[in-house]
């Protein structure tokens, strides 16, 4: 277990990510029963952008750095504002600091929510138990993060949303990913599942979307952003994220947030999919 999230932290996947994740929650919110939330690979919870891996890549100056400083179109403005408020102060303070999920989704859960958090990695179990560990609502559990969601899912509330956000250190991860999904939503198939992945090579994430389609998730939406093509500098130009059962107006609040992020943090060829895959 190599991956630290320490080096990315803020980058433009992380926008987008977090900026989806924020809807979902608010989405989910609009009714008073309680949900809730389950992470399969955490992370600290909270990073620190002045240390030496953030500073290494630098990648939070092009992504959050970046979308904080934007001049935004107001319909966007509007929707990105929940998000901005969460991770916008930390960022601008002396300390920096950058709010990953899990901080993301405690600012947005209720006292009748309640949240339930893997992470592997002792290191940033312990950064998410101390940032974490005192709210009443929120559970940090040291397991493989595909085990959690085989054991948690489904929720006692029948409401709620998973994210699976894990690190691809491993060859097998795409299909640990497919098959863990598939399982889980067969036994929960109204839950929300927001799941992050990278494209390297479009024919690996063409093959795993296929597989997902093939599995007979209902539901699934496709939204994919590129900031610059992939190259040596520059390991990731593009991700995605399939949100299997998102709510109603999911899919067009992405076609206004997602182009925004697109113009705003182009470093080279900049594009947007979102659609809705199916079985060949
Ligand atoms: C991409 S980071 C998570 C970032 C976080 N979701 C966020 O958006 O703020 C992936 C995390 O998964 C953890 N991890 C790696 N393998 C794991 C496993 N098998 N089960 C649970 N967590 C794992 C890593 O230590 C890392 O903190």
């Amino acid at each position: 277990m190599n991956y630290r999230h320490d080096y990315h932290a803020g980058n433009f996947a992380d926008v987008m990510k977090h900026v989806v994740l924020t809807r979902i929650l608010l989405h989910l919110r609009t009714k008073p029963a309680p949900f809730r939330y389950v992470e399969t690979h955490a992370g600290s919870g909270i990073y620190d952008l002045c240390g030496k891996e953030a500073e290494a890549t630098g990648e939070w100056r092009r992504g959050i750095g970046r979308f904080l400083a934007a001049g935004l179109p107001a319909e966007v403005r509007a929707l990105a504002l929940p998000y901005l408020d969460i991770v916008g102060p930390s960022v601008l303070s002396a300390a920096r600091r950058y709010k990953g999920s899990p901080s993301i989704a405690a600012a947005l859960l209720r006292p009748q929510d309640k949240m339930l958090l893997c992470e592997l990695h002792p290191e940033a179990r312990r950064s998410l138990e101390a940032h974490l560990g005192h709210d009443p609502r929120a559970k940090v559990i040291g397991i493989d993060g595909y085990i959690g969601l085989n054991a948690f899912v489904p929720p006692v509330e029948r409401r709620g949303l998973v994210l699976i956000d894990p690190p691809f250190e491993t060859p097998d991860e795409l299909s640990r990913l497919t098959s863990g999904l598939e399982a889980a939503w067969r036994k929960w198939r109204t839950g929300v599942f927001l799941v992050w992945y990278p494209v390297k090579d479009a024919s690996v994430v063409g093959s795993f979307l296929a597989s997902v389609s093939r599995g007979k998730i209902e539901k699934v939406l496709r939204l994919e952003l590129q900031v610059a093509d992939p190259g040596p500098d520059r390991p990731l130009g593009r991700a995605g994220l399939l949100v299997v059962n998102p709510p109603f107006r999911l899919e067009a609040e992405a076609r206004l947030i997602l182009p925004a992020l697109a113009e705003c943090l182009a470093e080279g060829r900049a594009e947007v999919a979102i659609d809705w895959p199916r079985p060949e």
